[in-house]
């Protein structure tokens, strides 16, 4: 029997073979012979949980879409109808909304990783910028998302974030009727935010993931010792000619991704059985409320994962700067690979300057994003606007404090640690 199924498998990867010769060729390029470093840790799993995380939010997309009507009439009965009398409408409705937030959770850590590793230094400075990219529209992604269930959150907030673009002189009113399709939040805005959240915007995400695993591969990937594997020694195992310190992606890397999945997926698994609104993070309890562009909620709040940068733009008591900080505070990181001068890239190899910069960097971002959520108080406002100064300098003088850190002295091959 299992020989009858091995001869027909070669059968069809024969036929195959001969039709689209190209095939086979990508499949060993990007698993069984891309070679990565074999001392990855736990911050390598990010990567791959982002990739299931975004096949998560598509295919439970697909089945919300289903069921859900895009107008600003029906829109919130819908998703009522979808938690209460659709066939597990409730559980699909609550992975995307914590898949939602598990996307952010996950590629901040990423992000994160490439900061610490310095996976954003030559040659990765595409990978990153790609990364960038991916980073804004997810944003506009959920930001549009957010708004579809049409509840008093999603109303209020596509007011405050749409008007902020009233705040670019001359063309400021001009530029939110575009984008609102109408002279308030309505109908029209609704059903423009649906299109690009359903189809627009999660192709152009499929693509910059695409090209950002492609950049990758080129290149190949960085690893916690930040050492070249690529410069190193030769021949392994596998090949002569791959890097001593690489293993093969296909099978190592993926049992290892998928060991990082099922540990993902226990804890996604908890949230959407046990507190799927996560304590009004995740889902907030105002937009349990049907939009009245009458009343407004006492304490308008984008989501946890905005609410950095909405703590630096509340921080400015100037209407447009506040929006260009807030905007800066985003592209800023763009400019990453080129702010470090570091001649190291991981933090194992860097001095005290450099982690304790990053550890107070961690702490007032992580505390931008506490202030957000707050009603904002004076010492609220005060303790934002030291913390939005602190990450602009933190950037700003990075090419000064990477020259001045003491570093030491880089292994020449990769080292493996439990
Ligand atoms: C949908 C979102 C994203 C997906 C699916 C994704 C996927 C991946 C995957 C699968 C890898 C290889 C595995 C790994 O190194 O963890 C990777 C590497 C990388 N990603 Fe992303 N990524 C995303 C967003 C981002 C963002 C927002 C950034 C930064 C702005 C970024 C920067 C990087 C960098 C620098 C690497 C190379 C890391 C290294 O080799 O050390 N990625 N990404």
């Amino acid at each position: 029997m299992s020989n009858l199924i091995a001869r027909c498998v070669d059968g069809v990867s024969a036929w195959v073979n001969e039709r689209a010769p190209g095939l086979a060729p990508f499949y060993r390029k990007h698993m069984t012979e891309y070679y990565a470093p074999k001392n990855f840790n736990v911050w390598y799993y990010f990567g791959s949980l982002a990739l299931l995380v975004l096949v998560n939010q598509i295919v439970t997309g697909i089945w919300l879409t289903m069921n859900y009507k895009p107008s600003a009439a029906e829109a919130f009965a819908s998703v009522e109808y979808i938690m209460r009398d659709v066939d597990y409408g409730w559980l699909i409705r609550y992975m995307h909304s914590t898949g939602a937030s598990a996307f952010f959770i996950v590629v901040y850590l990423h992000m994160f990783r490439g900061l610490i590793y310095g996976s954003y230094q030559k040659p990765r400075e595409l990978v990153w910028i790609i990364g960038m990219m991916i980073f804004l529209v997810l944003m506009a992604e959920a930001f549009m998302g957010y708004v579809l269930p049409w509840g008093q959150m999603s109303y209020w907030g596509a007011q405050v974030i749409i008007n902020l673009f009233g705040a670019v002189p001359k063309v400021g009113d001009a530029l939110t009727e575009f984008i609102r399709g109408d002279y308030l939040v309505s109908d029209a805005t609704l059903n423009r935010f649906f299109a690009l959240h359903v189809i627009a915007l999660p192709l152009v995400l499929l693509l910059l993931v695409v090209l950002h695993l492609g950049a990758l591969h080129e290149v190949g990937s960085n690893n916690p010792d930040g050492v070249e594997i690529k410069k190193g020694p030769k021949g392994n195992r596998w090949s002569e000619k791959a890097p001593a310190d690489g293993i093969p992606f296909h099978p190592y890397y993926t049992v290892k991704d998928l060991f990082g999945a099922g540990f993902f997926l226990t804890i996604m698994a908890f949230i959407v059985f046990y507190a799927p609104t996560f304590g009004d993070l995740f889902l907030e309890f105002d937009n349990f409320i049907p939009a009245n562009p009458l009343v407004t909620p006492e304490h308008i709040k984008p989501v946890w994962y905005f609410t950095p940068f909405y703590a630096m733009l509340r921080a400015v008591p100037d209407k447009l700067l506040g929006v260009i900080v807030m905007g800066a505070a985003v592209l800023i990181l763009f400019l990453l690979p080129w702010l470090d001068r570091s001649p190291v890239k991981s933090i194992r190899y860097r001095g005290w300057l450099s982690k304790l910069l990053l550890t107070i960097f961690v702490i007032a971002f992580v505390s931008l994003g506490w202030l957000g959520m707050q009603s904002g108080s004076e010492l609220q406002k005060l303790m934002a606007q030291i913390f939005t100064v602190y990450y602009f300098a933190f950037f700003l003088f990075m090419p000064l404090w990477t020259r001045l850190d003491a570093v030491k002295a880089v292994p020449e091959r990769v080292t493996m640690h439990d």
